[in-house]
């Protein structure tokens, strides 16, 4: 089967080709134009998608060798993102299958991540096996999920305020480091110590309230981003200056302390034995090496897709509408229109 798949809920535009659940191609466009606004702005996301949308079609189809007459399902995300870029995605998929005359798949950009780490190359359509802990990190998301044999899933936490990949945003820029900040943390750290600064590590067994949170799978950063500020506040510009390695070493030290601690707490807790850590956070290195340490120390196994696959790309739609379609989902055509189809019936 090949399913062709379309991704441009933020700053990426993706499409990717899979074929018997294999990645053939996975083309992606990462918008430079919101550099200099510290942030993704809508209306240029949006602008830029409608650029890219048909060429990076053309470059996964070309990249792939298929032909457009011979994709089986089109598949593009509907949700969650930024409106604007995510209708002119969908709005394409949608008018390609129809044009095509073939079923179209809508897919949560969220459990898309959940599910990427079944897109590695070496392990594509096995991936981790029985269930697992599923922990997402992206800018927008944070959660915790138990996903059963069957592919259903249950979250069992998430974030009460930002997400991490936003709390390695903000703080970064409070460092003086360009959008997204994430991965700038992540190289400057590698020349930091972690220990130079303890910034809190909220609802967990290190944070100062005596509360056990031993069975809590929530997060909370908004903590931490008002102790970065208000601490950068009290120190010297030229302090600061001289240890900015330092400082990002020690933030990200905070934010994957608490991502290992969770990840690994509800494992052990749930008595499963697998967790797979997935969206644009899991490409951090130190969260790699951490979450590597803790499962070997208490014996469970890891799956973390590849960093091509931890960002936003379009391997992961095509993927899991891929899943969904060989456990019996069925895809929308184009007379499935269900609002429509009611709205004509009450009319006549
Ligand atoms: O999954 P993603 O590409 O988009 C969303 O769905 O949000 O995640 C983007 C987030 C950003 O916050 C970015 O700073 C973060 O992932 N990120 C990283 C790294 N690479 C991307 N955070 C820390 N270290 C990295 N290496
Ligand atoms: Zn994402």
């Amino acid at each position: 089967m090949i399913i062709l798949g379309l991704e441009t809920s933020c700053d990426e535009t993706s499409a990717a080709v899979l074929v018997d659940g294999k990645v053939r191609s996975n083309a992606i466009s990462s918008q430079l134009c919101h550099r200099g606004f510290g942030g993704v702005v809508p209306e240029l996301a949006s602008r830029e998608h409608e650029r890219l949308i048909v060429p990076i079609t053309e470059a996964a189809l070309f990249e792939a060798n298929i032909a457009k007459k011979d994709i089986d399902v089109i598949a593009a995300t509907a949700g969650p993102g930024l409106i604007g870029a995510v209708m002119v995605g969908l709005a394409f998929a949608q008018s390609m299958a129809w044009a095509l005359g073939v079923p179209f798949v809508p897919i949560n950009h969220v459990e898309a991540h959940m599910f990427s780490p079944f897109i590695d190359e070496e392990t594509a359509g096995r991936g981790p096996e029985g269930p697992f802990i599923s922990l997402t990190v992206s800018g927008g998301h944070t959660l915790l999920a138990i996903i059963g044999e069957d592919l259903s899933y249950r979250i069992i936490g998430r974030t009460l305020d930002d997400a991490a990949g936003e709390a390695f945003d903000k703080t970064g820029k409070m460092l003086g480091l360009p959008y997204p900040a994430g991965p700038a943390i992540d190289r400057l750290a590698k020349e930091g110590d972690p220990l130079f600064h303890r910034f809190p590590r909220a609802l967990t067994s290190q944070s100062q309230t005596s509360k056990s949170y031993r069975d809590n799978f929530d997060f909370s950063f908004s903590g931490l981003k008002t102790s970065v500020l208000t601490w950068l506040r009290s120190q010297e510009e030229s302090f600061i200056g001289l240890h900015r390695a330092d400082i990002a070493a020690s933030i990200q030290d905070a934010i994957v302390g608490v991502l290992v601690e969770k990840a690994v707490g509800a494992a052990r807790s749930n008595n499963i034995g697998t967790i797979a850590v997935a969206g644009g956070v899991s490409a951090n290195s130190a969260l790699r090496q951490a979450m590597e340490e803790a499962c070997r120390k208490h014996g469970l196994a890891l799956f973390i897709p590849s960093a091509t696959y931890s960002t936003d790309n379009a391997a992961m739609i095509a993927t899991l509408a891929g899943l969904k379609l060989s456990r019996g989902h069925q895809p929308m055509r184009r007379y499935d229109t269900a609002p429509f189809a009611s709205f004509s019936a009450a009319g006549n």
